[in-house]
């Protein structure tokens, strides 16, 4: 297994519903290629680190090396690993402010304006200290907005389910009020299905 730590820097017009399209990417595709990780991002600059098996990891580096929403990518660290340090995260994010700069421990006048590809490519110990800091769990608001839609997406589906169910209850109920009629032999018993399956689409 393996752990690669890389900046880069934005493209000019990463919108924040593209950069939530980003993020929902990752948390779609590495669950099944066993892959974690963190992204950080802030003064237009990712600092991305990803684990998995090298094959993998290798794989999904050269791809996103040619994304277009990004330049420059400059790998940080790269090195061979016995466990994971992000487990638990498909992909962690968190944008950095000045603010949540300036409160990690360990580092001393470093704020916004070194969160750059520049800084951090030459700065190892730094990064090292800045993923510390955010390996435990946080809660970014875009984060919350992503949990929002998949808690979202995750009703209107089994809204959809129940609504195919309803239909499928509906679709036999008169499957079989049409075989008893043509024999002639609707009863209470079938008027009574009709009235249930009526309030249940109701
Ligand atoms: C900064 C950055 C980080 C990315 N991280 C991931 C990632 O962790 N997993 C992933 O599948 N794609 C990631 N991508 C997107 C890949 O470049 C690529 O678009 C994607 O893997 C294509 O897969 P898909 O078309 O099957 O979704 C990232 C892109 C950028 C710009």
């Amino acid at each position: 297994m393996i752990r690669v730590t890389y900046v880069s820097r934005e493209v000019a017009g990463l919108t924040s519903d593209r950069l939530l399209a980003l993020i929902s990417q990752c948390h779609r595709n590495n669950p099944s290629k066993g892959l974690t990780g963190m992204l950080l991002h802030g003064n237009g600059t990712f600092l991305q680190v990803l684990e998995g098996e090298e094959s993998v990891v290798d794989a999904l580096m050269s791809a996103i090396a040619q994304d277009p929403r990004h330049t420059g990518m400059t790998i940080v660290r790269r090195e061979t690993v016995t466990g994971r340090q992000f487990d638990g995260w498909s992909m962690g994010f968190e944008r950095v402010t000045d603010e949540s700069l300036k409160s990690v421990p360990g580092l001393h006048n470093f704020g916004l304006r070194n969160f750059t590809p520049e800084y951090l490519s030459g700065h190892d110990d730094v990064v090292e200290t800045l993923l510390e800091r955010h390996r435990a769990p946080h809660w970014d608001p875009l984060i919350r907005e992503l949990d929002a839609r998949d808690k979202l997406i995750g009703e209107l589906r089994r809204e959809l389910l129940q609504m195919r169910n309803d239909k499928a209850m509906a679709a036999l109920v008169l499957e079989t009020m049409i075989d008893v009629a043509s024999e002639g032999h609707i009863n209470d018993a079938h008027l009574d299905i009709c009235r249930t399956a009526l309030h249940g689409l109701r």
